[in-house]
């Protein structure tokens, strides 16, 4: 492909392993490189400013989902008809057909069941005192309730975790990690063909709706196992990155974890500064329809464009100091669940599970306490850490 001469090129592969592991120097030098920067390993043109990420996620007539968010041909098409990979009326009938479970009033139904799960998970933390908060809080959480709604069959969970995280990982351009991981994306979808094969999902759930949606066939029968997993897929490590992302910060910054434990109110906008900060997905990208210009660079018609969010939401211009984390700062408009059409589907639920962690914990945990090396997962798409070591110090007359 021939690319504008005008626009800088950053020749480090951004999906090294080093790169997954600390990719936030890559970002600033992408940022002050320019709007709009050549990746020659992945072919791609990298758009890592906020204003500019905005701008691509906003205009889904020019830049399109439809051809996939993937940066690799085989992940592109395994992902065709899901409502993540389709634009206009396609992508709006498929949303729709699930939108009503994660409205803010379906989600508001959900508290109650939230609420009493986190109890519970933090009651067995507690007893712990030493906890590993990626396995025994922040997944604990969502695996207790998303497969449930999503209504995937008891049988088929204990590969669920290894499964969604396959499917992100294989979205990234053509590396290690990316073919290592298209077998567990494969497994996923097979097995997802064959519940909707078998009609095993759990009666009442967002699996019944879509059967029931191509049997009445406002989809296709053949779209039903990508939808599946389209709620499915991104649910898992997304809110365990928030989740793991927010323990972490809180371990070392124990004054803002004061600052919440005083005032439960700043707990909302705690969750948007997480999801700045630690961005849970890094990036999806876009196929550019037409030629066109984004800030002064001509990105021409079909290329391939990634949109880094998780740079976005470091973007000196945009954020006053972005490499502090600072729960007071308006961090709303953060980009961390994308923008337009395809923002996050599922952020309400999302939020309301970190969030209900987060009250829960202020009310019973007087410290959270680094106790060992965390480390991070090594996944194209995903940030977020596979082992947090911590110690809960119980509050007073909690435990
Ligand atoms: C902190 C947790 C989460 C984060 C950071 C997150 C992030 C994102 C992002 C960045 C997108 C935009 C993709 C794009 O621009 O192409 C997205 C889309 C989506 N998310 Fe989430 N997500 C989270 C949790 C969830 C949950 C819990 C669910 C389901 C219950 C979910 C379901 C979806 C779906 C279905 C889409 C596709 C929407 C569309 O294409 O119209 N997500 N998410």
């Amino acid at each position: 492909m021939k690319t504008t001469v005008s626009i800088p090129r950053y020749p480090t592969d951004i999906y090294s392993t080093d790169a997954i592991l600390d990719p936030y120097p890559h970002y600033a030098r992408l940022r002050a490189l320019g709007p709009v920067v050549w990746l020659p390993k992945q072919q791609v043109f990298a758009i890592s400013r906020y204003a500019e990420c905005k701008q691509v996620l906003l205009d889904d007539e020019t830049f399109i989902s439809g051809d996939g968010v993937a940066l690799n041909p085989v992940a592109n098409r395994l992902g065709r008809g899901t409502t993540l990979n389709s634009d206009g009326e396609e992508h709006s009938s498929k949303r729709s057909v699930l939108a009503h479970r994660l409205t803010p009033k379906a989600v508001r139904k959900m508290r109650q069941a939230v609420e009493e799960q986190a109890e519970s998970i933090v009651d067995a933390a507690l007893h712990k005192r030493s906890v590993d908060g990626v396995d025994d809080l922040a997944t604990a959480l969502p695996m207790s309730i998303v497969p449930d709604l999503v209504g995937w069959p008891e049988d088929g969970r204990e590969d669920l975790l290894r499964w969604a995280g396959a499917t992100f990982d294989s979205l990234g351009p053509v590396n290690r990690h990316s073919i290592t991981a298209a077998r567990g994306a494969a497994e996923m979808l097979s097995f997802s063909r064959r519940v909707v094969r078998e009609r095993s999902v759990i009666p009442g759930s967002m699996g019944a709706d879509v059967l029931e949606a191509a049997d009445e066939n406002k989809i296709a029968k053949s779209a039903c196992p990508a939808l599946m997993v389209d709620y499915l897929g991104p649910s898992l490590d997304t809110t365990i990155g928030a989740i793991s992302g927010a323990l972490d910060l809180f371990a070392r910054h124990p004054d803002q974890w004061q600052a919440v434990r005083q005032n439960p109110d700043l707990i909302p906008n705690a969750v948007n500064e997480v999801v700045r900060y630690e961005s849970p997905i890094r990036a999806f990208s876009r196929r550019a329809m037409r030629d066109v210009e984004i800030a002064g660079s001509t990105v021409p018609r079909g290329a391939r464009v990634v949109v880094v969010y998780a740079s976005a939401n470091r973007d000196e211009r945009e954020w006053d100091r972005p490499d502090e984390f600072d729960i007071t700062r308006d961090a709303a408009r953060q980009l961390g669940f994308g923008s337009g059409v395809h923002g996050c589907a599922g952020q309400g639920l999302a939020r309301l599970e970190a969030q209900t962690m987060l009250q829960v914990l202020a009310r019973r945990v007087d410290r959270i306490v680094p106790a060992g090396t965390p480390k991070r997962a090594v996944n194209n798409i995903i940030h977020r850490y596979e082992r947090l070591p911590l110690e809960l110090v119980a509050a007073e007359g909690t435990q």
